[in-house]
């Protein structure tokens, strides 16, 4: 049953890359309109389990993946339509990827691709968008260069918009500061805050202390398995187990 926290869970879930297992019997809910961290060393599967939840995997040769992942109550590996699941959840990457076209065109695809047209309801998207992501007043005057002209910073701000225009309702978030410079690193951690009033947000980092900021809940990854899953403040003061200990502490990973 889901409970009125839920917003995704997964039951059992193993993923196979050919005869590697990367994910292991990862059973988990993640809260509504909340921060979860994804934490672990580097190749435990953080990635892996991110794209799960959005079907990215499936576009990966050789992959076998079993158990469920519900969305509120569907199974997304049941009949799911891929489009609508993806504008339901969307990601944004490690490395900043705007589309090589204006600011403009970047935040106004995902609409027009959902057969949005009306010009001056792609005007108001884009403002919004632009908005929410806290990038409006950098670019208001430039809205017709193109997205590569942007900082870094910019450009990731610039994917989360591009995310938020087409009005998900989970963002998953894979190491989106690591490229980035301290500043930008704390604009997009304050725009975190704010989008989890009405997104649910999943984010990894290596950055413990930004898990530490950010994050409601913290789940610790090691070896394809959660070992630890709770409250970000209980993981980071008095984790259970001894590998998490380990690992925050920096003892090891
Ligand atoms: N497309 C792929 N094909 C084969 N193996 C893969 C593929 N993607 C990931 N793997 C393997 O799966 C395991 C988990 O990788 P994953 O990228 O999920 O780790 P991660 O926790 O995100 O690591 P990092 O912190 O370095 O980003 C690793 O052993 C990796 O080599
Ligand atoms: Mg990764």
């Amino acid at each position: 049953m889901k409970s009125d926290l839920q917003k995704i869970h997964t039951q059992n879930l193993d993923l196979f890359y050919g005869d590697t297992q990367a994910l292991k019997d990862v059973s988990i809910s993640l809260e509504e309109k909340k921060v979860t961290a994804f934490i672990g060393p580097s190749g435990c599967g953080k990635s892996t389990f991110l794209k799960t939840l959005n079907r990215m995997n499936d576009l990966v040769d050789n992959v076998k993946i079993s158990g469920k992942v519900f969305l509120d109550n569907l199974n997304i590996y049941e009949k799911y339509d891929i489009v609508e699941l993806r504008k339901r959840v969307g990601m944004v990457f490690q490395k900043p990827n705007p589309f090589p076209m204006s600011i403009y065109d970047n935040i106004a695809y995902g609409p027009r691709v959902h057969g949005i047209k009306s010009k001056s309801i792609l005007n108001e998207i884009v403002e919004k968008s632009l908005k929410n992501a806290a990038l409006w007043d950098e670019v208001k005057d430039r809205l017709k260069q193109n997205a590569l002209g942007l900082s870094g910073g910019q450009q990731q701000r610039l994917c989360i918009a591009r995310v938020l225009a087409v009005e998900p309702e989970v963002v998953l978030m894979d190491e989106p500061t690591s490229a980035l410079d301290p500043l930008s690193t704390l604009k997009i951690e304050d725009l975190i805050n704010e989008l989890k009033k009405n997104y649910t947000i999943i984010i990894v980092t290596h950055n413990m202390q930004q898990a530490g900021r950010i994050s409601d809940k913290t789940a610790f990854f090691l070896l394809g398995e959660i070992v630890e899953y709770g409250s970000t403040d209980k993981i980071f003061s008095v984790p259970e187990d001894k590998r998490t200990e380990d690992y925050i502490t920096g003892r090891f990973g």
